[in-house]
Order: structure tokens, then sequence, then C-alpha cells
């Protein structure tokens, strides 16, 4: 099968996205990131990039005039590097349905709690002040929604009761690199499908071509 071509929409530090290309270099991924997108400038996911030798810029929301002057930008660079799927890592925007529809390639993201629970900003924060026992992080489906998509594989770690935002997120963040490629594997295997909100993982010899 041929090797999956994926983008990657960032706006800060880019360990995800670094843990899907290192994935990509050892095997572990069928796919190769092509292109990485920031809309900071500054965000250290571009000097990654560079180093890996990744087409890779910013694409600076303030420069356009609409959010949609904005995302046809988005969405021409994608199909430019014919990407077959999205994956959102760390990417600090919320994406319109119209560009969502206009894409038509299947979109990712990954969020640091076990949704449906605490969806948005801060999650681990949230999860802290509820009180909860368990939190994790979950690799979904991108849909119109914030954090709503259907849900393709998730990971759950304790929450200690001296923990921090920073202790706890660094525990998840932990997981989350092991969890994004798995899900990302599993995509560029054709493996994945949705009935409904229902994300049915297919055995591996099931495969669909
Ligand atoms: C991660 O916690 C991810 O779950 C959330 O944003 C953070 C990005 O971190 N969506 P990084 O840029 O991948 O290091």
């Amino acid at each position: 099968m041929d090797k999956r071509r994926l983008a990657v929409f960032v706006s800060g530090r880019g360990s995800n996205m670094q843990s899907i290309i290192d994935a990509c270099k050892d095997g572990r991924i069928n796919g190769e990131v092509v292109v990485v997108i920031s809309d900071k400038e500054n965000a250290f996911a571009l000097t990654r990039a560079k180093k890996e030798g990744i087409s890779s810029f910013c694409l600076d929301p303030s420069r356009f005039a609409t959010k949609q002057e904005y995302e046809e930008k988005l969405a021409q660079a994608i199909s430019e590097y014919a990407v077959d799927y999205l994956l959102l890592a760390g990417f600090m925007r919320v994406l319109s349905p119209v560009f969502i529809n206009a894409v038509r390639i299947p979109i990712l993201n990954i969020h640091p709690s076990l949704l449906p629970a605490f969806t948005g900003l801060h999650a681990q924060r949230q999860a802290l002040e509820y009180g909860v026992r368990f939190s994790g992080c979950t690799v979904h489906f991108v849909d119109q929604g914030v954090d709503t998509g259907p849900i393709i594989l998730q990971a759950v770690v304790p929450v200690y009761p001296d923990d921090t935002e920073e202790s706890l997120s660094q525990r998840i963040l932990q997981e989350e690199h092991q969890l994004y490629p798995q899900a990302v594997q599993l995509l560029c295997e054709g493996r994945i499908r949705c009935e409904g909100r229902k994300v049915i993982i297919t055995k591996e010899e099931q495969k669909v071509e």
C-alpha cells in the first residue's frame, strides 16, 4: 500500500507532531508528513519540521481579511500537497464547517481529556478542578463542534491528590505520544470506519485497501 500523505496543523511546541514524524520515519506509520502549517510564526513545531526537512510555513490569520479567506488558503495548501489526511496537533483554532466540508479528507485531533468530559481549553485544569480520579487523552475525528467528533482511541491516566496542572499534563502527554501515532497508523492502514458516532476498527487481516 502506498504511503499516505499527511498534513499537520500546529500552533505551539509540536511534541505530538514530532511523535507522528518519528513513527513515520521508523515504519510504525505507513505515511509521510508532507506539510506542516502553523498559525503562529514562532511555533517551535516549525523549527522541528524544518529540522526534519519537511515543507513547513506559517499562515497567519491576522494577514487575511476574513476567516473564510484564511481557511480558503489553508484548503488550497492541503490540495497542493495532495494530502490524504489532516492531523491537528495542538492547533489552537476552530475550523469552520465550510472548511471541513471543503477539504473532503478525514481530519483528526488529539485532546488532553477523556471526551466527552472537559472539552475546549485547559482540559487538564478542568479535570483537576472537577476532582476526577482518572483522566487521559482522546484521538477523535473533527466534526463541526469543538472536540465532539467520533472517538477513535482513548488512553487513561490516574489523577493523584497532589497533582498540579503541570504534572497531570505531563502524564497525559506521555500517553498522547503513544496514542496519536497508533490512531494515525490505523487510519493509514484503512482500518477505521464510522457507523454514525461509533468508530469501528477492523482487525488487521480485514484491511480495506
Ligand atoms: C496537547 O496537549 C494536545 O492534546 C492539545 O494541545 C497540546 C499540544 O501539545 N491539543 P504539542 O504542541 O503537541 O506538544
